[in-house]
């Protein structure tokens, strides 16, 4: 995560993106969220953030993000506060860079979810605490790097493994896209023209892939792409904010349906990974993301465990001058 010199808060770190986690930072963070994970389900206490306080800050809706955000600071013995954006004065026309700043002397950091990346990077610029993007129209960092520990855990390592992302090229593909070139893995993705991932996220994760030997292919096949693939992904065609593009991402992603037919070039043990939520008959057929092969529900449970280890990097051990 980045080390940035921002105003009154030399040393703070954000978490935006992939790219400003280091390879070995990333280690950490699963090494930290498979411990965790063991406490909790031990029943073991690990309050590691007693005393401090999460805010919540979310402009689309969320089920998994923003609950396993409050759940998992509970769980390490802090506090999380939501804050309805309809009932802060953010609303009404305050500024970021003052809102940032204010809340920066009660919380000690902030999950933000919105639609223009450049609002949490402005917040990160502003705030002195900590900022975790909770998604924006750009990028998931913290549902790829929970993937990632899905993927470790069934398939007992990173490396070598090969990603099939199928669909709609958009901020969750974009995300694996980086976890995966930073982990030395093959990701192939199958995505229809105009809807392949961002193309600066692709050069930014091939220079990573150069020092990692990952790899990256980019079709418009989504056959060609899940060929021997230990992991078929995929995300809803329709993201928050898309809704008006429904009946044109329809018709242009219907090829793009990852189905029992499209499984079938995977590997045999492949496992299917879809973020949630999921639309049956649409990105995926119902027999595929109930079948055997799905990890739907182990995916979602460890966003709990790995936002957990995000949070006690960003906030364990830190001592934070307030402005
Ligand atoms: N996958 C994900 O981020 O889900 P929510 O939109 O429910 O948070
Ligand atoms: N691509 C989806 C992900 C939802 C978690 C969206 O942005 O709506």
């Amino acid at each position: 995560m980045t080390t940035r010199t921002v105003k009154a808060s030399a040393g703070k770190k954000d978490l935006l993106d992939i790219a400003t986690i280091s390879r070995a930072e990333m280690e950490r963070l699963l090494t930290s969220a498979v411990l965790l994970k063991e406490k909790q389900r031990r029943g073991i206490p690990h309050p590691l953030l007693s005393g401090k306080t999460l805010g919540l800050l979310f402009q689309k809706p969320s089920t998994r993000t923003r609950v396993s955000f409050e759940a998992g600071m509970n769980q390490l013995g802090g506090h999380a506060l939501v804050l309805p954006m309809g009932e802060i004065q953010l609303s009404r026309g305050e500024s970021v860079a003052d809102t940032a700043r204010v809340l920066s002397c009660y919380l000690d950091a902030i999950v933000i979810r919105t639609y223009d990346h450049a609002i949490v990077e402005e917040w990160a610029r502003e705030a002195t605490m900590p900022v975790i993007n909770g998604l924006t129209d750009l990028s998931h960092p913290c549902q790829a790097l929970s993937d990632l520990l899905t993927i470790r855990e069934k398939k007992g390592r990173l490396k070598g493994v090969k990603i099939a992302y199928i669909g709609d090229g958009n901020n969750v593909a974009n995300s694996l896209i980086e976890a995966a070139a930073k982990m030395g893995m093959v990701i192939a993705l199958g995505c229809p023209s105009g809807y392949q991932p961002e193309q600066h996220i692709v050069d930014r994760a091939r220079v990573e892939a150069e020092k990692t030997g990952a790899l990256i292919e980019i079709s418009q096949d989504p056959h060609i792409a899940a060929k021997d693939a230990d992991v078929i992904y995929t995300d809803v065609w329709i993201s928050m904010g898309r809704e008006r593009e429904h009946a044109r991402r329809l018709k242009v992603l219907a090829p793009y349906q990852v189905n029992s037919r499209l499984l079938q070039r995977a590997k045999p043990d492949a496992i299917v990974m879809h973020c949630l939520p999921a639309h049956r008959g649409e990105e995926i057929s119902a027999e595929v993301l109930d079948g055997p092969q799905s990890v739907i529900i182990d995916q979602a449970e460890n966003r709990l465990h790995m936002q957990k280890a995000i949070l006690t990097n960003l906030l364990g051990k830190r001592s934070r001058t307030k402005r």
